[in-house]
């Protein structure tokens, strides 16, 4: 039975050949302005971003909401400002000295037994989540269900391929905006929206199209990902 858990929606932008980053996996600075307000406003339609070390590790920082109409709109819907900023990992192997340690939001790690032993007791992180499976890896469906509990409703995805590829095997995902750029970045090794063991086509997650926007040289694509039942 479906437990309950926070509605999942992805939010990338990838080059017109399908990469998030270059093969030197630099942050992906390569969207317009009009991709960044399109970002911003996702966020600022969510309880809670969730992102991957490696995303964390290749930016320093994470994206806060600052345009007025939005920080206005949280506040009338009573939400903090800003969303709570989520990071998953095992090893939780991060640098207390990025930036992102000093952005004025709420910080939770979602990590195993071992990765929370070095940022207990310390101010980096309000919450440290360990949710388990037997073998100490991350049981990311009894986490998001735990985020539910923590009135985590609406869950926007950040990033990386790997976390998309581990939610995406896990059916853990709602819905997914691509914004395609109008740039070709290449290389075998060059990370792409969903990494991990990949899907063989007959058991291919799928998607139904909800909308596409373009605006100047960018295409918004809106996917919701269809249910195994559709
Ligand atoms: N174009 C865009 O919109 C966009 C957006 C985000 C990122 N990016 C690019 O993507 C690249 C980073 O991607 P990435 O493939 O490294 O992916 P990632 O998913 O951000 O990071 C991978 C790491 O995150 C942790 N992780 C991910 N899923 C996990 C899970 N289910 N359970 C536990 N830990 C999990 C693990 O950390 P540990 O190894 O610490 O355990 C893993 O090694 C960067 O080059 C960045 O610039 C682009």
């Amino acid at each position: 039975m479906m437990q309950h858990r926070p509605h999942t929606t992805v939010v990338l932008a990838m080059s017109a050949d399908g990469k998030i980053a270059d093969i030197r996996r630099s942050p992906a600075r390569f969207g317009s302005k009009a991709d960044k307000t399109h970002l911003e406003k996702q966020i600022a339609a969510s309880d809670a971003v969730l992102f991957g070390a490696g995303t964390l590790r290749a930016y320093g920082t994470t994206l806060t909401v600052s345009h007025p109409t939005l920080l206005e709109h949280r506040t009338r819907e009573g939400k903090p400002l800003q969303p709570v900023h989520i990071v998953i990992t095992h090893s939780a192997n991060l640098n207390p000295g990025i930036n992102f340690f000093k952005q004025p939001v709420k910080r939770w790690l979602l990590t195993t037994t071992g990765g929370a032993i070095s940022w207990q007791g310390r101010s980096e992180f309000e919450q440290i989540l360990v949710l388990e499976t037997p073998t100490g890896k991350i049981d990311t469906p009894a986490a998001l269900q735990h985020l539910a509990t923590l009135h985590i409703t609406r869950l926007v995805v950040l990033g990386g391929g790997e976390l998309v590829a581990s939610l995406l095997e896990l059916n853990l995902i709602d819905e997914l905006w691509l914004t395609v750029c109008p740039l070709i970045l290449g290389g075998t090794t060059a990370p792409t929206p969903v990494e991990g063991r990949g899907f063989l086509s007959h058991l291919a997650p799928k998607l139904q199209l909800l909308e596409v926007n373009t605006v100047e040289q960018e295409v918004f694509l809106h996917y919701r990902l269809q249910q195994p039942a559709d």
